[in-house]
């Protein structure tokens, strides 16, 4: 493939690999207990009985930062299994120590972009809960078109998702909420059940998170939905 072929096929990122160092213990982490947690991506459906060994309805998460809530969830839900998607290194290495700590059995990572874990990975209809916790803002109007949520990206998680599945979302950017509303309000694949806009007092069936405490810090609000998947005979 030339150069021109790559660059024709490139796709808007909701992420600019962010330089962060790793410490010794992430990086030893992400050696030594990518084998028990890592899911590596390639292009191939997942069969998550065989994953995770048993039967249970899956949680993804995508964009889990250092994955403080994602481990958390974890702990507290030991009956459903939990799959992370995270494209930052050092986020991945923290994780993988803390559910090694925990020693948790239902927590799978995957450390790639996850339009594509979602597109390649992710068996139609199978999902019962997808997370997305303060993804990137992209506060600039010239980059509002990496925003994560966006009407195409509605539709590839309304595919992935289970008849009875969810969406949860959550934003600390005032700007952003005013785009998720509006994105959420045009669709005809979700149906907002509950929205809250709160001082991190009131978060949506979730734990707080690092970004979310940032917010709050520099005194933002906080915005939660938690939207049903309408079904549309698939
Ligand atoms: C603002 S941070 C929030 C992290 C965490 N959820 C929290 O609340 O502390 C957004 C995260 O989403 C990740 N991210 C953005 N786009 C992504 C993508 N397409 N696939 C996987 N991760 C992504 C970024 O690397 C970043 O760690």
């Amino acid at each position: 493939m030339t150069a021109t072929d790559n660059s024709r096929r490139r796709t808007i990122r909701s992420f600019v690999r962010r330089a962060g160092r790793l410490t010794p213990s992430q990086e030893r982490a992400l050696l030594e207990l990518w084998p028990a947690y890592g899911v590596d991506f390639t292009p191939e459906l997942l069969d998550f009985d065989v994953l995770f060994r048993r039967k249970a309805p899956i949680v993804l998460e995508i964009g889990f930062g250092n994955g403080n809530s994602l481990v958390q969830q974890a702990l507290e839900n030991p009956s459903m299994n939990f799959l992370g998607v995270e494209v930052h290194e050092p986020g991945v290495g923290h994780c993988l120590l803390q559910a090694h700590d925990a020693g948790l059995s239902n927590l799978k990572l995957i450390k790639h972009d996850a339009i594509e874990v979602l597109t390649q990975q992710m068996p139609l209809v199978s999902l019962q809960r997808i997370n997305i916790y303060f993804p990137d803002p992209w506060p600039k109007k010239r980059h509002h078109k990496r925003r994560m949520i966006q009407p195409s990206f509605l539709e590839l998680i309304h595919s992935r998702l289970r008849t009875d599945g969810t969406l949860h979302v959550a934003t600390d950017w005032a700007n952003y909420a005013e785009h998720i509303d509006d994105v959420l309000g045009h669709s005809a694949l979700f149906r907002c059940d509950e929205r809250r806009e709160h001082d991190g007092d009131e978060a949506l069936d979730r734990p707080g998170t690092k970004f979310e405490r940032r917010g709050l810090r520099k005194g933002h609000r906080i915005w939660d939905w938690r939207c049903i998947r309408v079904s549309n005979n698939h």
